[in-house]
């Protein structure tokens, strides 16, 4: 794709579409936002724009189409996809001044918020409400509910909540020609055409640019328990996982972790966990509810399941302390491998019941390729987080080879009937491996959209295909 270079005169005209103050491009901005969460991947932009409201996005959109200057937006940088990366240099367009949460409406239980607002801030301003937005990410504390949007995301409560699609009622867009819609309506229904506020949500921003998100809220529970299994093998901590959910049990979260996963967060967190010899693979289940005594049914129902699935060791969290530390010890485990080794990350998602099957065939991939993983995610979803460890691998195997490996583990993904990404995106790392599941026609739709929204390919280009 060619592109129009950043020159002084683009530049002035950038400053007048936005305002000199929301402009940079000193080094230290430019490398500030030349990565996100990718791997140790670097594209520096052109410039940084920051801009403060929508009029000031539909200026600077309407001048980069005219001229042909590549923009990427971008949310809290947390991504693993590499969505924000600006491949082509251009505008990096930072959102990180939509910082508004403009209305909680406690009584259609609905807010209007601004996509640079941190989610866990969100989630605790609906809180202090008596209301719960469910979407959690692992990266919450630093994440933007704006790049939540853009890449469709989950996190642990996914298994009883739903995704951020189900959160997501309505959405102001900058469109990449300069133009602004609201994607749909207020309302908890939709059945008025193509439904645009789905087609936005894990666009990853090449469609458009949100710039105010509708979302549903509901009320907030005020029971929760916390327990974890251990299990000598990872095959059987994934067999009991679609079990727990046909003895009709639904637990607000159901995660998945390795044994090597929890090591290396506790030297990296300084967890203290008393991780036992033998035990290799873990169950996190969480239940919420407001009804104690149909907590612990559900509880005892799923004890049941382990026990018949091998479990050796059922510990209920009692402190508030140990609860934390539980999540916390889940919740640090991608921060925990990347600072333990070079590593990549592939998002797979599978029916559930296929769960031992991935694992079981990762493993087998990696032994033939000489990599390790840790393995870990949201098993209640089918979807398991493969951190691909380099170890023992050369230099050499690790450039040219293990990409034949990652093409296995996804081919076997697809034949168990899954996806190469559950909630982290395709962005620019993934994108290479779209075909392994999707066919050239699939794929056709899609930049047939890409061309509907964006006929000058100016937005977020390099992405997903
Ligand atoms: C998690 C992120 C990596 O589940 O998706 O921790
Ligand atoms: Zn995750």
């Amino acid at each position: 794709m060619n592109y129009q270079k950043m020159n002084s005169d683009i530049l002035d005209q950038i400053k007048t579409a936005v305002g000199a103050t929301s402009v940079f491009t000193d080094e230290e901005s430019l490398a500030t936002y030349c990565h996100d969460e990718t791997e140790d991947l670097k594209y520096y932009p052109e410039v940084v724009v920051k801009p403060g409201n929508a009029a000031a996005i539909a200026a600077l959109l309407k001048l980069c189409n005219e001229l042909h200057v590549p923009v990427t937006p971008r949310g809290g940088g947390t991504g693993l996809s590499g969505a924000a990366l600006p491949v082509f240099g251009g505008v990096l367009l930072s959102m990180e001044k939509f910082k508004k949460i403009i209305e909680i409406d406690t009584e259609n239980l609905q807010a209007t918020v601004e996509p640079g607002v941190i989610t866990e801030e969100f989630i605790n301003a609906v809180a202090e409400k008596g209301l719960l937005y469910p979407v959690d990410p692992s990266s919450k504390g630093s994440c933007f509910i704006g790049g939540n949007v853009a890449h469709g995301s989950g996190g642990p409560r996914v298994v009883k909540y739903g995704t951020i699609r189900e959160y997501i009622l309505n959405l102001e867009v900058v469109l990449p020609t300069g133009e602004i819609i609201w994607t749909g309506a207020n309302t908890v229904k939709y059945a008025s055409g193509y439904n645009l506020t789905q087609l936005m949500i894990g666009s990853e921003g090449t469609l458009g640019v949100v710039t105010k998100i509708v979302t549903k809220l509901i009320p907030k529970t005020s029971q929760g328990v916390l327990m974890l299994g251990s299990f000598s093998e990872n095959e059987a901590a994934c067999a009991a996982v679609s079990a727990i959910f046909r003895a009709g049990v639904t637990p607000s979260a159901l995660e998945f972790m390795e044994r090597k996963g929890v090591e290396w967060v506790i030297q990296f967190d300084e967890i203290k966990f008393d991780l036992k010899a033998g035990v290799n693979a873990f169950l996190l289940i969480e239940f919420d509810g407001d009804d104690l005594d149909t907590i612990f049914k559900d509880c005892e129902k799923v004890n049941q399941v382990l026990e018949e699935h091998g479990c050796t060791e059922v510990l209920f969290a009692d402190t508030a302390q140990q609860k934390e530390d539980l999540w916390r010890m889940r919740r640090t485990m991608a921060e925990s491998v990347k600072s333990n080794s070079v590593y990549k990350e592939e998002d797979t998602v599978v029916p559930r019941a296929a769960l031992p099957k991935l694992i079981n065939g990762i493993k087998e991939i990696g032994s033939r390729y000489g990599f390790e993983s840790v393995c870990y995610g949201h098993a209640g979803d089918g979807n398991l987080h493969i951190n691909i460890i380099k170890a023992g691998m050369s230099d050499e195997d690790w450039k040219n080879k293990l990409r034949d490996g990652i093409v296995e583990i996804f081919q076997l993904t697809t034949e168990l009937g899954g996806t190469i990404s559950g909630e982290h995106g395709i962005g620019l790392v993934q994108k290479e491996f779209m075909p392994i599941k999707y066919s050239e026609l699939h794929l056709n739709l899609m930049r047939g959209i890409k061309a509907v929204f964006d006929p000058n390919q100016i937005l977020n280009p390099g992405k997903i295909f």
